[in-house]
C-alpha cells in the first residue's frame, strides 16, 4: 500500500474554471503538477476548492452532500459541487455570501469579506461530508487564508486531528478587510494572537498567524518582506516565524506555454529554428498596424494596469524617447486612470504605440512571440509570470531588481535589470536593451539563455512536497 498525503487546496481562482490573474495561473498549474509527483511509494492527493463564482465555467458538476454552517440564529447553506480535471477532484462551493458579491474580486470590501469568510470556513468545514481527510490545508492569499484560522480555533476546541495549514502569499499588501464581525457571526472567537492590533482582525494576518509554513511565491520576496520596505507593517511578526517563512519560486505552465506547439502564433518555432520567429514579428507589426520593419525594436507590456507593475514608470519612460526609433504595444487591463494614459500614449505616438486595454489571451502570446523586448518594470514582484513565459519564447525582458524578477532574470546573460523605480533608469534599461539589439549575435545569445532555462513546475513542485512532508512526520 502506498502512502498518501491528502491535501485540501484553496484558491479565489484557477485556470482553467476561473482566472483573473497570476493567481489564477499557479493555483491552475501547482495542484496537478503536485498530483503528477505520485510514485508507487507515495500518493499526492490534492484536490482543489474553489468558490462557485458567477462567470465559473465547469462541466459535469456532481452536487455534494448539502451542508450548511450556523450563523448567528440561523445557518447558511454551503451548496458545493464536484466534477475533476486529469483525474483530481475538483470542488466548487455556492451560497448566498458567494452570490451577493456578483464578481471574483468585488470593488466592496464588505461584499468580498462576506463572500471570502464563508467560503474559508465552508472549505475548512468540506472534508466532513466527503468523508476524505486533509494531511494538509494549502491556502493561498487572504481570500483562504481564514480557512487555516478555523482549522487551528476548531483544533483547539475539539482536540481533533493535526492539520497543517500552510499559506502562500502572492501579494502581501492584500490583506482583506476586517472580518472580526464575520467570524464573529460563524461563532469563530477571536484569539490572542503576537500580531500587530491593526492586523488582528484582517484575514490574511490571521491565517499567517495561524499555519505552520509562510511560503512566498519567491526566495527573493521571502527575504524581502522581512524589512520595512516591502514587510506591508508584518515585518515584525514575519522575522518572528522566520523559521517557518519560505521562498518557493512558482513555474509556468511549460507545455501551455511552448512556442513550438502554442496554436496562437501565426509561426510555431523552438531554439533549432529560432530564425522563424521574425515572422511572428513582422504578423504582430501588421495586425496592431505598425510599419512591417524587423529593424525597428518592438517593446511590449503584458501586464495588469496597476502601479504595482510600474506601467506608469513604463509610460512616461517611453514618451521620454522621442529620438529613439522604436515601436511599443501595450497589453492588458486594470486602474482605469492606467489604461487611460495607455490610450493617451498611443494617441501621442500613434505611429509608434498600440494601447490595447482589454483581456486578449492569445494577442500575450503574439506578443512575446514577437515583441523583441518586454518590459516589467514592477516596483514590487512576487513573482511575476511574464517574464518567465517572455524568456521561453525568446522575448527579452527589462525588469526592476525586486522579488521574484531579480530571481529569475540574470543580468546580461538572459535580460535587462535596473535599480531604481525611475523612469530615467528604466529608460537607461531599455536603452542599452535596443543598442544590444543592434548586435544580431549578443541578441540570439540573450534569447537562446532565456529559452533555454526551464521554468516547468517540476523543481517547485517538489519543494511543496517536501514542505508538506515535513509538516506531517
Ligand atoms: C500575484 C503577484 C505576482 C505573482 C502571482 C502568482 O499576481 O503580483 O508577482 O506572480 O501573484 O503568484
Amino acid at each position: 500500500m502506498p502512502k498518501t498525503i491528502n491535501v485540501l487546496f484553496l484558491a479565489a481562482e484557477a485556470d482553467p474554471f476561473i482566472k483573473v490573474g497570476g493567481l489564477g495561473d499557479v493555483a491552475g498549474t501547482l495542484p496537478r503538477e503536485l498530483r503528477a509527483l505520485s510514485t508507487d511509494e507515495l500518493k499526492v492527493d490534492v484536490r482543489l476548492v474553489l468558490p462557485y463564482h458567477a462567470a465559473v465555467k465547469a462541466e459535469n458538476l456532481r452536487p455534494v452532500e448539502i451542508f450548511s454552517l450556523p450563523r448567528g440564529d440561523s445557518e447558511v447553506g454551503a451548496e458545493t459541487f464536484e466534477t475533476s480535471i486529469e483525474g483530481m477532484p475538483v470542488y466548487l462551493i455556492n451560497g448566498d455570501p458567494i452570490r451577493a458579491s456578483g464578481s471574483v474580486y468585488s470593488f466592496d470590501a464588505k461584499l468580498d469579506t462576506e463572500k471570502y469568510a464563508f467560503f474559508s470556513l465552508a472549505a475548512a468545514e468540506l472534508p466532513k461530508h466527503i468523508h476524505w481527510q486533509p494531511d494538509v490545508i494549502h491556502a493561498n492569499d487572504w481570500h483562504t487564508a481564514l480557512s487555516l484560522y478555523a482549522n487551528l480555533t476548531k483544533r483547539w476546541e475539539s482536540g481533533s486531528k493535526h492539520v497543517a495549514g500552510v499559506i502562500s502569499l502572492h501579494n502581501l499588501p492584500f490583506m482583506g478587510a476586517e472580518a472580526g464581525a464575520a467570524l464573529e457571526s460563524y461563532g469563530v472567537k477571536l484569539a490572542q494572537t503576537d500580531l500587530p492590533d491593526w492586523a488582528r482582525v484582517l484575514p490574511l494576518p490571521l491565517g499567517m498567524w495561524a499555519s505552520d509554513a509562510i511560503v512566498a511565491v519567491s526566495p527573493g520576496y521571502a527575504n524581502e518582506i522581512l524589512a520595512e520596505e516591502f514587510g506591508c507593517g508584518l515585518q515584525g511578526f514575519l522575522s518572528l516565524r522566520r523559521d517557518s517563512l519560505s521562498g518557493i519560486l512558482n513555474g509556468i505552465d511549460a507545455v501551455s506555454f511552448d512556442p513550438a506547439t502554442d496554436k496562437a502564433l501565426g509561426v510555431n518555432y523552438d531554439l533549432e529554428r529560432l530564425k522563424l520567429r521574425a515572422e511572428n514579428k513582422e504578423l504582430l507589426q501588421g495586425k496592431l498596424g505598425l510599419a512591417r520593419n524587423p529593424h525597428i525594436p518592438l517593446l511590449g507590456i503584458v501586464s495588469r494596469m496597476d502601479v504595482q507593475k510600474g506601467v506608469d514608470l513604463a509610460f512616461s519612460a517611453l514618451k521620454g524617447m522621442k529620438r529613439v526609433n522604436f515601436q511599443a504595444v501595450i497589453l492588458g487591463t486594470g486602474d482605469p486612470k492606467l489604461e487611460e494614459s495607455a490610450r493617451e500614449l498611443q494617441n501621442l505616438f500613434p505611429e509608434k504605440i498600440k494601447a490595447e486595454t482589454r483581456f486578449d489571451a492569445n494577442l500575450a502570446r503574439q506578443i512575446y512571440a514577437g515583441a523583441d523586448i518586454l518590459l516589467m518594470p514592477s516596483r514590487y514582484e512576487p513573482c511575476g509570470l511574464s517574464q518567465m513565459i517572455a524568456m521561453r519564447y525568446g522575448c527579452v525582458p527589462v525588469v526592476r531588481a525586486v522579488g521574484g524578477l531579480k530571481d529569475t532574470v540574470v543580468p546580461n546573460e538572459t535580460g535587462f535589470v535596473f535599480e531604481k523605480a525611475h523612469r530615467m533608469s528604466l529608460m537607461g534599461a531599455i536603452k542599452s536593451a535596443i543598442k544590444t539589439l543592434a548586435d544580431r549575435e549578443k541578441w540570439s545569445a540573450l534569447q537562446r539563455n532565456g529559452m533555454s532555462r526551464d521554468f516547468s513546475w517540476k523543481a517547485s513542485a517538489k519543494k511543496y512536497l517536501e514542505l508538506y512532508e515535513s509538516l506531517v512526520k
